[in-house]
């Protein structure tokens, strides 16, 4: 028998009444993904558009991992305001909680997210802990929060692998936190094992148990293909806090994904009653399109809400159907996830006004130096392109969203290659303020060049990048297509498991010089992270159990 009785929230800011609060981890858990690891500047940018989305909390990553994560923590923290609040996480151990209020003590409404695992097999095999040494410090390290933070900031506790911890400890621990002061009580499916019945049975339980003393919040993993069903079945069992990530991102099959739980709130009130997210549905495609964009992880053509093949309609009987009336076969508009039917066309006279105005249409909003520069890119590519479609644009915001600071620069190159023979290309560079030139010969003109880019880097940094993928494809489907390259580097002096490997991306009508771009852009992220360790936000090559 408890014997807390609570009667109301305690401390926090709690959630308002009727409201589902989205906890949005894609920059923390998201970016866990083996590859999808981003620099701060593209984390930033990621935290931007979540908060034209408006969702209320941005897990924004975990300051003990790296340097790099830590800039990023705070960064994000500074900028983000509007009532956004910034969460860091940490674990219950000495430093990490110091070092995740350091980074969002900058925050307009700071939240730390705390944790440390409670199953058995967690305990017994990771922590090397008895339960009780488990709760004692979970105990020790809310109470250090609370103290540390007074009594308004969001002190989030998270039992790892909560669905696989004997039920009455469990709740003992959140109970023993919740007195200790966390305002919102995690309950994660951290091996995603839970199916949606049972899921909502451990809610209603650690519900019967702390009442209304601290918000109640799921964060649901996909191995199963159940962390949206489960997420749901969560809030109709109370929870009032979901986290969730942009395309279900996040560790192995990944997490709850943002824009399925907001949508299907949203599309079914009357299964949840009297509840909605106050998130802007209409940014979901372009948060959708600039993440997948940023990591590499292509967004499957079925995917729901944002796939390609989402809103169309392939049978004869469903496009029939549909033509009649939307509703016979679509639950939701286009338009209510920002898939508006294009109206504006882009050419070569068209103003910078038409074009962020079409931009706009399409989900982004860009304005200044970004502006000018896409639409400089723009106007040349409608020199070079007889159509320039809404792909092409894009293609191009993100390619300029995405660029970075060079320190090495190309200044040009050449190939000669023939049917059946070698290909021999040599490029000019200027490396770290050093001009250099580089010969080489390869399989191929990519190759070549690739390896011209080596031989002139190598000398001046004592590495060169180190090609782990490589894909290309047309941005649209006419015949003088842009060409997109995504590619993924480390550099030739790192090895194993925790090289940092970055992603670069090219975009051209030559896929040549589409290609060169996206070595250079990994090439400089690589530098980047030398020299100042702070660009590259390293947890996206490091599981949490991982970090020191
Ligand atoms: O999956 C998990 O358990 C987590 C915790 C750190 C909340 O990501
Ligand atoms: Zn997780």
């Amino acid at each position: 028998m408890s014997m807390f009785e609570p009667t109301r929230p305690r401390f926090g800011g709690g959630v308002a009444a009727g409201a589902v609060r989205i906890f949005d981890t894609t920059l923390r858990d998201g970016e866990q993904a083996p590859g999808a690891g981003l620099t701060a500047a593209e984390k930033l940018e990621v935290a931007r558009q979540l908060v034209r989305l408006r969702v209320d909390v941005i897990e924004a990553g975990f300051p003990s991992a790296s340097p790099g994560d830590f800039e990023a923590v705070r960064r994000i923290a500074q900028e983000t305001r509007g009532g956004i609040a910034v969460a860091a996480l940490a674990r219950c151990r000495d430093g990490d909680p110091q070092r995740a209020v350091e980074a969002i003590s900058v925050a307009e409404r700071p939240h730390l997210h705390l944790f440390i695992a409670t199953s058995d097999i967690h305990l017994a095999h990771k922590l090397r802990m008895t339960r009780e040494q488990a709760l004692d410090e979970a105990v020790r390290w809310v109470g250090w929060a609370r103290k540390t933070l007074g009594r308004d900031a969001e002190i989030e506790f998270s039992a790892e692998d909560a669905s696989r911890t004997e039920m009455d400890y469990l709740l003992d621990v959140y109970e023993a936190v919740t007195e200790a002061g966390a305002s919102t009580l995690n309950i994660p499916d951290t091996v995603g094992y839970a199916i949606p019945s049972e899921f909502g049975r451990i809610v209603s339980a650690v519900h019967d148990r702390v009442g209304d003393a601290a918000t109640i919040s799921v964060h649901c993993h996909n191995d199963l293909g159940l962390a949206t069903a489960n997420t749901l079945a969560a809030v109709q069992a109370g929870a009032r806090q979901v986290e969730v990530t942009i395309n279900g991102l996040g560790e192995r099959a990944g997490n709850a994904s943002l824009e399925e739980v907001v949508m299907a709130l949203r599309t079914r009130p009357a299964q949840f009653p009297d509840l909605a997210a106050s998130v802007a549905t209409d940014q979901i495609t372009a948060a959708s399109r600039l993440v997948s964009y940023l990591t590499g992880f292509a967004v499957q053509p079925n995917k729901a809400i944002v796939g390609a093949n989402a809103f169309s309609h392939e049978s004869g009987i469903h496009q029939d159907g549909v033509l009649k009336n939307p509703l016979t076969y679509e639950i939701m508009t286009p338009q209510s996830v920002g898939l508006a039917g294009s109206t504006l066309s882009i050419g070569k006279l068209s103003g910078r006004r038409g074009l962020q105005g079409k931009l706009r249409e399409l989900g982004y909003e860009v304005e200044g130096e970004q502006l000018d520069a896409v639409y400089r890119a723009a106007i040349q590519l409608a020199d070079t392109k007889k159509d320039v479609t809404d792909a092409d644009l894009i293609a191009l915001v993100e390619q300029k969203k995405a660029d970075v600071p060079r320190s090495i620069e190309l200044l040009g190159w050449s190939i000669s290659s023939s049917s059946g023979g070698h290909s021999v290309g040599s490029a000019s560079l200027v490396v770290a303020g050093e001009a250099k030139a580089g010969d080489a010969t390869g399989n191929g003109p990519v190759n070549a060049l690739f390896k011209a880019v080596d031989a002139a880097i190598l000398p001046v940094l004592g590495w060169n990048p180190v090609l782990t993928e490589y894909e290309i494809k047309a941005v649209s489907g006419d015949g003088d297509a842009q060409g997109q390259v995504l590619l993924r580097a480390r550099r030739s002096s790192d090895e194993g498991h925790n090289a940092l490997i970055v992603t670069g991306h090219g975009l051209s009508t030559n896929i040549i010089e589409a290609s060169l771009e996206a070595y250079l852009v990994a090439a400089n992220k690589l530098h980047g992270a030398e020299i100042n360790g702070i660009e590259v936000a390293f947890v996206g090559r490091r599981t949490v159990e991982e970090v020191p």
